[in-house]
């Protein structure tokens, strides 16, 4: 393992696995490759832009040409796919681009990998897979897949063709399946940072239906540093689980943040829920704790110093919080925001 090249890795993780690699492994040549689509941003990887380790190259993973010369270039031999659409509500109003990357461009780069005779290659999935879990249940490695969004069945096709190039044609693949992760450098879309940056400015903040679902929070430097770890050490062939072992309810998510930035209740809004919501995630994490992995950060410690990531850098989110986005947040917030106002 020399040069590893990281796909998606100007993304929310994927730059924390950068920032990792490059600083801890300076004997390694860490390579982006990243299409840089509305979510990629190389400011997120600012920190090490200057390092000799580092390299970034733009493209599309679904791009064969440019995979392969990125591979010959870069005497590529790891391979560590984020790259990928990620917010299920995104995949609910324009699924196009989920079968794209997710499942189309994991394809390519898995082929391209196994032609140019890659040594590891390692997937990076979520719990979604698993679909909506039971209380009291846990999900494990070996669990079907059902997932619910399109979303979560497009990371699903992309694991399902991960597995047929290592039973086919041998590739040293691993997949990690992590739950919902929040930290720094989180593009404002997701539950934690859409909410931090929105109640900053005194507006609303929409939970989707009760409030009553559960996610497992993940803090993003123990994601990423699990990653690395099943990278090393984890079983050709084999998933591994990566969870923050913290189940929380959104609605006591919500106040939590409302209570750091020190605002009022008052900036909740129930609307309309999500098409198909999973209630609830919840994984076991045993398989990975058998590798060593050991999770460094609770979730009260890490959404406080998120908080106070959004609140000290807002030149970082307010220029995002512009063009597309607002056209995101009128299709997805508009008339839910409407629907409750006149409830
Ligand atoms: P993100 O949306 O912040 O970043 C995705 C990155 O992929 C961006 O830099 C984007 O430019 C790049 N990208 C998108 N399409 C591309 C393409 N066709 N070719 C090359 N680059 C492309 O995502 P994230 O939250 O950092 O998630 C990273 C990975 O982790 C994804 O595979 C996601 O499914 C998985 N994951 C995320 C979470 C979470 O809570 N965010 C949890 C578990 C797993
Ligand atoms: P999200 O961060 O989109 O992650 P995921 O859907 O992948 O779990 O959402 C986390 C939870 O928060 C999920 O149950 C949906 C809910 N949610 C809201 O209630 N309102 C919102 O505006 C968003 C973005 C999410």
């Amino acid at each position: 393992m020399k040069n590893i090249l990281v796909t998606g890795g100007a993304g929310f993780i994927g730059s924390a696995f950068v920032r990792y690699m490059v600083e801890k492994y300076p004997d390694y040549n860490i390579i982006v490759y990243d299409k840089l689509t509305y979510a990629g941003n190389l400011d997120n990887l600012l920190p090490v832009s200057d390092e000799p380790n580092y390299r970034f190259e733009q493209g599309d993973i679904a791009d064969r040409e440019t995979i392969r010369r990125v591979f010959s270039q870069h005497d590529v031999d790891t391979v560590v796919n984020f790259a990928a659409e990620s917010h299920v509500d995104r995949s609910i109003l324009s699924p196009d681009a989920f079968i794209h990357t997710d499942v189309v461009g994991t394809y390519i780069m898995l082929d391209e990998s196994h032609k140019h005779g890659v040594e590891r290659f390692l997937q990076v999935s979520t719990d979604e897979v698993y679909g909506d879990i039971e209380p009291g249940e846990f999900s494990v490695e070996g669990d079907s897949f059902l997932p619910n969004s399109p979303y979560a069945a497009s990371k699903a096709g992309g694991e399902l063709m991960v597995r047929a190039y290592h039973v086919t044609h041998g590739l040293n693949t691993v997949i990690t399946r992590g739950s919902n992760t929040f930290g720094p450098y989180q593009y404002p879309e997701k539950l934690i940072p859409f909410f931090v940056t929105e109640a900053i400015d005194d507006r609303p903040l929409p939970v989707y239906g009760d409030g009553m679902q559960v996610r497992d929070w993940l803090y993003v430097d123990d994601h990423a540093q699990g990653i690395a770890l099943a990278l090393f050490k984890g079983e050709a062939g084999e998933a591994y689980n990566i969870a923050g072992e913290d189940n929380r309810f959104n609605i006591d998510v919500t106040h939590r943040i409302l209570n750091l930035l020190d605002k009022p209740k008052s900036l909740i809004k129930y609307v309309p829920d999500r098409e198909g919501h999973d209630r609830r995630y919840a994984m076991n994490c045993e398989k990975l704790r058998g590798l060593g992995w050991e999770r460094k950060f609770s979730f009260e410690t890490a959404v406080e110093a998120t908080v106070n990531w959004y609140r000290d850098n807002e030149w970082w989110w307010r220029k995002i919080k512009t063009g597309e986005y607002l056209d995101f947040y009128k299709k997805q917030y508009a008339a839910r925001l409407a629907a409750a106002d006149q409830a």
